[in-house]
């Protein structure tokens, strides 16, 4: 199957909000989307595009050489064909871009997989939050990645 990085614009906004509906519990709403995509200064939005269509996305942000994960998702029938990867391999090169010298993200406790997926790009916990999550209730793990 051919799959295609790119960067997210507002045209891909209503696309982005289809996947947060589909993917989680608590779903980023079309505002904060738009604002996300808006705040060029500190954001950046990857897709990636399967015959034209938006199938996952990340959403990188950095302040003052620090860069965090705030979001990712690949549509259900889309996963295990390692997109989820060259999503996070991306945003991680978008940190190095900037300059960053760390990457922090926080994950659900009990979201086996993806934390599967950071540890394998080296990324550690170092700490927790608990019941920081809803619908349902769940600790968070902070973890962190050198990126020098
Ligand atoms: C997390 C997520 C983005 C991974 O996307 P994906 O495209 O399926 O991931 P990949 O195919 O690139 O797999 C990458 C790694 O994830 C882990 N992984 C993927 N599927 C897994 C599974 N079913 N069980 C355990 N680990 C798994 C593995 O470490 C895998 O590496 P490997 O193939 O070398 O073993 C996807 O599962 C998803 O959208 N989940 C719901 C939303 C979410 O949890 N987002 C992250 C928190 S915000």
């Amino acid at each position: 199957m051919n799959f295609e990085i790119i960067e997210l614009t507002r045209e891909q906004e209503q696309a982005i909000s289809e996947i947060e509906n589909a993917v989680f519990s608590v779903p980023f709403q079309r505002e904060q989307i738009k604002f996300s995509l808006n705040d060029k200064k500190h954001k950046k939005l990857f897709g990636v595009l399967f015959e034209d269509k938006l199938v996952g996305y990340i959403e990188m942000q950095e302040i003052l050489g620090e860069a965090e994960v705030n979001r990712m998702a690949v549509l259900s029938s889309f996963r295990g064909k390692q997109l989820g990867k060259e999503l996070l391999a991306r945003g991680l090169e978008f940190a190095k871009e900037r300059n960053c010298e760390i990457c922090f993200l926080e994950v659900r406790k009990n979201n086996s997989v993806a934390r599967n997926l950071y540890e394998s790009f080296g990324f550690e916990p170092v700490g927790e939050r608990k019941d920081y999550y809803t619908l349902p209730t769940d600790d968070a793990i902070i973890y962190k990645k050198f990126l020098r």
